[in-house]
């Protein structure tokens, strides 16, 4: 099912050079591998601080998750801030604060500077209850504390009344696909080059064999299982969202905290509504398309369905992306991966970590987003209710099929999507076993 974006914008149309640039010249300063926000931001940076830089994407320039994001830019990220002062500590709760804020100012000096016209506009994002009250008071004055222009408030547009809400002023959001046709011309970028191993410095496609000094993978889920482990380290979440046309206009960008909370947006004259999330292999009885449907018959009456779609988020354990080194036993080899359902701001955070940290500059953000911190208070609980998943998915495995190619989980059917999901790792594969999502790397 096509996205919004997709259908506004169509094929990308690189300028010709740039989607089929010839991998002739076959060293280069960085190996950019994956052609979503991600990648083609960090290899924005990358280049405009003279780096010779090549983008390897296995399918076309933002067909993965990007094209499926809601594109809300913000340092809201449900709630957040109450448990990771009380995780992590204020220090570091701050400079998770920063490192979003500063990615959105980032978006904004960069389209303003290349004149991207992408509806990129400031708006203030919430988050909104119908009985956590307390929850998000606590929220607004953690936001508050870590310097985040946010207050408590039960005023918000939307068709129902909510028992509490936070607002963030000055957040952001915009159309992903024109702000990446636009500095993709900028980029080398070699599309269908699908990357089939990495050693070393060697990037090993189907057609060529390439080096480079760096190397950084930016495939949604990271490439390889070992070493890195981030099988083990996060689990994978579907969501959904239908656009809809005729609608009244809202100016915010809201969240729901409850189980069937919303996401809603504006984008242009389409308002979005999203919601139904559960993990990946978890949708036996979902009807998220249904609730959705449903939920726009009731708020939204006016309302034309123009597109529906869905879409994987990596959810790491800790709550906080891994950005940096990808195995203390890999030193030209990076990842950045487990964005949560905040892509596009993660995105830009992996660009500024990554920029820096590539060009022997010492990011302030570093140590919070390396990959192989251990911070166990934040991330016990859902370690081990993730090792418990998969456990019981690799013996259901032994017995039931059909079985994922990743490591042999059992496979759920996903009827929203016609889809057969993995539980464990989060593994996609359409209903003729061709594979949709990673990490696997085979169909079944
Ligand atoms: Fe790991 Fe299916 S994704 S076993």
């Amino acid at each position: 099912m096509e996205s919004l974006w997709r259908k506004q914008i169509g094929n990308l149309s690189l300028k010709e050079d740039t989607a089929g640039a010839e991998m002739t010249d076959n060293h280069y300063d960085v190996i950019v591998v994956g052609a979503g926000m991600a990648g083609l931001l960090i290899a924005y940076y990358l280049k405009e601080q003279g780096r010779n830089v090549l983008v390897l994407e296995a399918k076309e320039v933002a067909s993965g998750q990007t094209e499926r994001t809601t594109a809300k830019i913000t340092s809201q990220h449900d709630v957040k801030y109450s448990r990771l002062i009380q995780n992590i500590g204020a220090k570091k709760a701050r400079m998770y604060a920063a490192a979003n804020e500063a990615a959105i100012l980032e978006y904004e000096k960069l389209i303003q500077k290349n004149g991207i016209e992408c509806q990129f506009e400031r708006v203030p994002a919430y988050l909104y209850t119908m009985k956590e009250v307390e929850t998000l008071r606590e929220e607004a004055k953690a936001a508050a504390s870590l310097g985040i222009d946010a207050c408590f408030t039960t005023d918000t547009e939307l068709p129902f009344a909510v028992a509490g809400a936070v607002c963030f002023r000055g957040q952001a959001q915009f159309s992903p696909l024109e702000f990446i046709r636009c500095i993709s011309d900028e980029l080398t970028i070699r599309e269908h080059a699908k990357v089939t191993a990495i050693r070393g410095n060697r990037v090993v496609t189907e057609e060529a064999v390439l080096t480079a000094d760096k190397i950084v993978v930016a495939t949604h889920y990271p490439l390889r299982n070992v070493p890195g482990f981030y099988f083990l380290r996060q689990h994978q979440e579907r969501s959904y969202v239908i656009a809809l046309s005729g609608c009244d206009r809202i100016k915010g960008m809201y969240y729901g905290i409850d189980k069937d909370g919303l996401s809603v947006r504006q984008a242009g004259d389409i308002l979005l509504l999203g919601g139904g999330a559960h993990r990946t292999g978890e949708a036996k009885h979902c009807g998220a398309y249904d609730f959705l449907t449903e939920v726009a018959r009731h708020y939204f009456p006016k309302g034309k369905e123009e597109a529906r779609w869905s879409a994987q988020d990596c959810m790491p354990h800790d709550g906080i992306p891994f950005i940096g080194r990808y195995s203390i036993f890999t030193p030209h080899l990076y990842v950045a991966t487990g964005f949560q359902k905040w892509g596009m701001t993660s995105s830009m955070v992996a660009a500024m970590i990554l920029r820096d940290e590539l060009c022997g500059r010492q990011s302030p953000y570093r140590a919070l987003f390396c990959p192989q911190r251990i911070h166990v208070c934040a991330g016990i609980k859902n370690f081990l209710m993730d090792m418990g998943m998969s456990v019981m998915g690799l013996v259901r495995g032994l017995f039931l099929r059909p079985r994922c190619s990743h490591m042999g989980c059992e496979l759920a059917w996903n009827p929203d999507e016609k889809s057969w999901d993995c539980p464990c790792h989060g593994s996609r594969f359409d209903e003729n076993g061709n594979l949709l999502d990673n990490p696997a790397k085979k169909d079944i």
